[in-house]
């Protein structure tokens, strides 16, 4: 018995978990531990300054797994952007035929990974952009819904209702990412029609994430309040882990009369981000959590946390199962 979705088909795991792309995150430690537990690791390409170190990277990553594994190409507004078709170049020099890509304009990517028959997961938080990008030939969506860790989109559409969109309209197979933590959102994607579902904040969550044990600790204490958006007046809109500095970000946001991005700049700085997750100081700089860090009680390693969703993702198919019955005993 397994499951077998045309996610699993596609690339080959034996569950449909996929580990979503995270700065300064997602490096070959965690990809090969998610994809070595049955799922479907990813790299991130840009935690690694330029193409040649992710290609150390991959090499890195095929030497801790055989199993298929991924690498995220995130193409998001910046005033020197990276040379994302170089990025790719080495994608696809090294072997890799799975790519999730996010953000701006991936045309051009998309176009360079297709011509190698690239497996193309691309994430998006609006139907729109998700037609938009099937007309760019990509394999499978990963519909990100209000619910996710990061850039949340303008539109604030939460995953109940995207998901029954995404399986009404899109016509393309599509996984469910945003808010997913447990065996119990699998089997809810799953009947909402998707073909298995994405997750981020769970996997930070792990002994493998390479991140500050005070991180992980931050998450298991957090609820689901605790995270907070910003850069909204921007029409960046992000979802953040609710610390000092987000607070600080936010009233900047809320109070500037210039309105000027310059004035929030230094709080939300990536850089100041990146450090917390080395020093554990949680009120260093900003990061990125999902409101599904009020589900998470504790940090398995990945093996572990794999086995309890494909446990309770069978367990919550039956039991939806066992509800529906020739026998009912309602007395009406
Ligand atoms: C710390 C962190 C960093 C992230 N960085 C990226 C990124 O660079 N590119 C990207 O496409 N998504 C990024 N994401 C989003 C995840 O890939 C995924 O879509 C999201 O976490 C799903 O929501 P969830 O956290 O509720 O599971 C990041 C998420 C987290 C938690």
């Amino acid at each position: 018995m397994g499951f077998d979705t045309a996610l699993t088909k596609a690339l080959g795991i034996r569950l449909p978990v996929v580990q979503g792309g995270m700065q300064w995150v997602g490096y070959a430690e965690l990809a090969a531990a998610v994809s070595n537990a049955g799922g479907l690791g990813i790299l991130t390409a840009l935690t690694q300054p330029t193409p040649e170190d992710l290609r150390k990277e991959i090499r890195k990553c095929r030497s801790m797994t055989k199993n298929p594994f991924g690498v995220n190409l995130t193409l998001l507004p910046s005033l020197v952007p990276p040379d994302y078709a170089a990025y790719a170049q080495v994608i696809i020099d090294e072997g890799i035929r799975i790519v999730e890509t996010a953000g701006n304009n991936p045309g051009p990517v998309i176009k360079q990974l297709k011509a190698v028959n690239t497996i193309i997961l691309h994430k998006c938080t609006t139907i729109r952009h998700a037609k938009s990008a099937v007309k760019l030939g990509v394999d499978f969506l990963s519909i990100d819904g209000f619910e996710c860790a990061g850039h949340v989109g303008e539109h604030d559409i939460g995953n109940l209702i995207l998901l029954n969109r995404a399986r009404q309209d899109l016509g393309v197979p599509f996984i469910a990412s945003g808010g997913f933590a447990d065996g119990y959102g699998l089997a809810a994607a799953l009947a909402l029609g998707a073909e298995g579902i994405n997750m981020g904040t769970r996997f930070m969550c792990t002994i493998e994430a390479p991140i500050h044990a005070k991180v992980k600790q931050a998450i298991v204490d957090a609820d689901e309040a605790d995270t907070a958006l910003v850069m909204r007046r921007w029409k960046n809109t992000t979802r953040l882990f609710a610390n000092e500095v987000t607070k600080q970000a936010l009233k900047v946001e809320r109070e500037s009369t210039s309105g000027e991005f310059a004035e929030m700049a230094p709080f939300v700085s990536g850089k100041r981000g990146r450090e917390v997750f080395l020093n554990g100081d949680i009120d260093f700089g900003v990061w990125t959590a999902g409101q599904v860090i009020g589900v998470i009680h504790d940090v398995p390693t990945c093996g572990e946390l794999l086995s309890r969703i494909e446990r309770e993702a069978v367990g919550a198919m039956d039991r939806s199962k066992a509800l529906y019955t020739a026998t009912p005993q309602s007395k009406l």
